[in-house]
């Protein structure tokens, strides 16, 4: 056996018994390192008369590749089996807790919206959504109240730069495009929604907030169904014994329009702040479709009737929870959004 021979002997044997990465390195090292045993058999080269170098100079590169070989599929296997024992021996634990997770959880206005939406689900209305920004037209004239009708000071607007163009003061105009939809079929819907006031923001009033606009349309509706679908809907919220009270109102697209308030529930109708001791707390406003209306929304108000009304979500959300400044809605302060 020549000297390579043998020095390709021991390198196998000696990769034989190197089995895991550490013995492995060592081995390369030993090997293959700057004055490892490969190229110390190669500097022998020099040592050789010139005509046995050729093929001593062949026999050391057989020799690196046969080494170079066996050293990665010593290499290989010793992974290979690392993998084997760590899924031997460290088992997966899944009773171990997970990563927390941060969750969110729904804004009170969403709450409270889909608490609103449901009770009037069980009075048989469907929802509709209508749009926020909405025609000078839609918002006002439709509804009765033409250019420079003195009740378009009840709602003070944002116009928007494009003339005829506002953010809806109301969900009313929303009545319209369910009308036109309809017509001339009977019609339960309730439309909810962000309305925008060009208002001075205080802890009772807020430049943009949620309303929900009702209307029912058909034969033979009169004031009492519109009342007792008030009382009914007021009770679901608030609790089966609140007292409902009507006050008359104006309002331009209805007739007659009304007021709806509640006993308070924040003193029992003893009389507080909020209630400003009168012991009653203002929930909507409400009336009969004004035959103007029914019109442009493509009834007949000979044959049709209905009635329509608007409540105040975060009215009604204070009141729930005992809110006192409507500020906090839009405050993005998560100790507040944290206690619902
Ligand atoms: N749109 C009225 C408001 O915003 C409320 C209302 C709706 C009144 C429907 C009567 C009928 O103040």
């Amino acid at each position: 056996m020549s000297d390579l021979e043998q020095l390709e002997a021991q390198g196998v044997a000696e990769l034989a018994t190197s089995s895991d990465e550490q013995s492995l390195i060592a081995w390369n090292q030993r090997w293959f390192g700057k004055t490892g045993l490969v190229p110390l058999a190669l500097k022998k080269l020099t040592e050789l008369p010139g005509p046995e170098r050729k093929a001593y100079g062949q026999a050391v590169n057989k020799l690196k590749e046969i080494l170079s070989a066996a050293f990665a599929k010593a290499q290989a296997l010793a992974k290979e089996r690392a993998l084997e024992l760590s899924i031997a021996t460290e088992q997966l634990d899944p009773t171990l807790p997970g990563k927390p997770w941060e969750s969110g959880s729904l804004h009170p206005a969403t709450i409270t919206m889909r608490r609103i939406l449901a009770a009037f689900g069980e009075l048989g209305y469907e929802v509709y959504h209508s749009r926020e920004v909405e025609d000078d037209e839609t918002n006002f004239g439709m509804l009765n109240m033409p250019p420079h009708h003195p009740a378009r000071d009840m709602w003070d607007t944002f116009h928007t730069t494009d003339p005829g163009l506002v953010l809806r003061t109301h969900t009313s105009p929303g009545q319209i495009h369910a009308m036109r939809e309809r017509a001339p079929n009977p019609l339960r819907v309730v439309l909810p929604g962000l309305v925008y006031r060009y208002e001075q923001i205080t802890a009772r009033s807020e430049i943009m907030f949620h309303q929900v606009e009702g209307l029912c349309l058909g034969e033979n509706i009169g004031l009492t169904d519109l009342l007792g679908t008030l009382e009914a809907f007021i009770r679901r919220l608030f609790g089966p014994d609140r007292k409902v009270r009507v006050r008359s109102s104006y309002f331009p697209f209805t007739e007659p329009s009304i007021e709806v308030d509640m006993d308070c529930i924040l003193c029992s109708a003893k009389g507080c702040p909020v209630c400003k001791r009168s012991g009653w707390l203002e929930i909507l406003g409400a009336g009969m479709v004004h035959p103007v209306v029914l019109r442009n929304g493509g009834y007949d108000p000979d044959k049709h009737a209905g009635f329509a009304f608007g409540l105040g979500v975060e009215r009604i959300n204070m009141l729930l929870y005992g809110i006192e400044d409507i500020r906090a809605f839009w405050s993005g302060d998560l100790r507040f959004l944290r206690s619902f």
